[in-house]
């Protein structure tokens, strides 16, 4: 295990060299579900927000080299393959009155533990980034919980962290009908979308860097593979990236965005060089009763797809809580469409029972059936192919529950159920001397899900 902590090409700084022991107790006592019965709230909760542009000047493609130490980039280039985590919904916020605080941060600190460790025993070619699916603060996004549900919990992660924002990430509330009390987005934009990799205000004297997102939606290009990122807005269903004809008051800017990130990568992907992955936090497929399929933003991907002659290889989201594999079969090519909001709130069964996996309906088939259990996406991409494991914490060590390998020339995929333990050790913490106390203040209020 390292002691040295990596520092970023531009100073950014991200674990903590001590991380110390997890919370048992939130520093700020989350009432964030009381906002629900807002004015503001209950007159727009089924209302999609204005997408905010991204900051001017700034490109759309940021740069994993730009982010990482030289170092981590060399041990990429010679492993021949880049290994990363994803995974969205894992801030810790109550689900229930009969839920303990401790149970919450338990539930989101058992992934970060095992994501912090992986990167801590990864040997010569550790994971180099998490990419988060959204829904990274409940209820409502707001920067004052942003310690206890994202800085806290990933202080031992020495890596970026990238994100899309997911619906409680963008909702807003207030106590008037039609003035939002801060700005949709606010605190998402502070701590992902900055001009400079400055210390956060809301990090409670830890040292993650801010990230330098160019906004809510990007591309993360990086050896072997580019991650388009869209932001599918503020309704737990569906999810919306565009006004769909005039449809939403939004802009479609991001469907230019889209059809122009496919229109560049295509020469490299069709060249055999780079992977492509879409990532946005609303599953275009799911059969999940609380957070089913979102067929607008589908339409919208498979027009411009169908455009420019390209596909990405696959499609990752979170917002339902548990883990969904689907294949979708677009000519020769299976496409994996992947639900992984299992990051740590709320692992929810599908309300609707569906038929037992693999069932296929047209183009689409559930590989497996719904794994409702606490987990991440290790995500392994060379030239030649991607492999996604998801891996569950237990008691017993790092489980993993399913697998899917997708050969990039063939466009096929290969797939198996693995019950493997993996070998990960887990990070000892010891108490770190930058961590504020928590607050003594017990949650009351209930919070809802998506
Ligand atoms: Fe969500």
């Amino acid at each position: 295990m390292s002691s040295i902590n990596m520092v970023g090409p531009s100073g950014q700084l991200y674990g903590e060299v001590v991380p110390g022991q997890d919370e048992t107790q939130f520093q700020q006592d989350n009432t964030s579900s009381e906002y629900y019965n807002s004015p503001y709230f209950t007159n727009h909760k089924n209302q999609v927000q204005s997408i905010p542009p991204p900051q001017p000047g700034v490109p759309l493609q940021i740069l994993l080299k730009d982010f990482v130490a030289p170092e981590i980039m060399a041990a990429i280039t010679s492993a021949n393959q880049i290994v990363f985590h994803s995974v969205g919904d894992t801030g810790a916020a109550k689900v229930s009155k009969n839920q303990t605080a401790a149970t919450a941060i338990a539930q989101q600190a058992s992934v970060a533990d095992a994501i912090a460790a992986e990167v801590q025993s990864g040997g010569a070619n550790p994971p180099a980034f998490f990419f988060h699916l959204g829904d990274v603060v409940y209820n409502f996004g707001e920067g004052k919980y942003y310690y206890d549900q994202f800085f806290e919990p990933y202080r031992g992660y020495d890596r970026p962290i990238f994100a899309i924002a997911g619906n409680h990430d963008g909702m807003v509330f207030g106590n008037t009908p039609d003035v939002p009390q801060t700005p949709s987005l606010l605190a998402f934009l502070r701590n992902f979308c900055a001009a400079s990799p400055r210390v956060s205000q809301d990090a409670g004297g830890l040292v993650r860097s801010v990230m330098t997102q160019p906004g809510v939606y990007f591309t993360l290009d990086t050896p072997f593979v580019s991650i388009i990122g869209l932001y599918s807005n503020v309704l737990d269903g569906p999810g919306v990236i565009s006004s769909q004809g005039g449809h939403y008051p939004i802009s479609d800017d991001q469907l230019t965005f889209l059809e122009s990130e496919l229109t560049r990568l295509k020469p490299a992907r069709k060249a055999g060089k780079q992977g492509i992955i879409l990532a946005l936090h609303h599953p275009p497929l799911s059969v999940d009763g609380d957070h089913s399929g979102s067929t607008g933003p589908s339409a919208d991907i498979d027009n411009i797809c169908t455009k420019i002659g390209l596909w990405p290889d696959i499609v990752l989201s979170g917002h339902a809580h548990l883990y969904q594999r689907f294949t979708r079969r677009v000519g020769s090519q299976q496409i994996p469409y992947i639900v992984s909001g299992s990051g740590g709130f709320a692992a929810t069964a599908p309300q609707t029972k569906a038929p037992p996996a693999p069932f296929t309906i047209g183009d689409q088939t559930l590989e497996v059936d719904p794994i409702i259990q606490f987990g991440y996406l290790n995500i392994v991409a060379s030239a030649t192919q991607i492999k996604v494991v998801f891996r569950c914490p237990t008691v017993y060590g790092v489980q993993e529950n399913d697998s899917v390998t997708l050969d990039l020339k063939s466009g096929t995929i290969s797939q198996g159920a693995s019950t493997s333990t993996a070998s990960t050790t887990l990070v000892t913490k010891k108490p770190s001397a930058t961590k504020k106390k928590p607050s003594t203040k017990a949650r009351k209020k209930t919070s809802k899900s998506g």
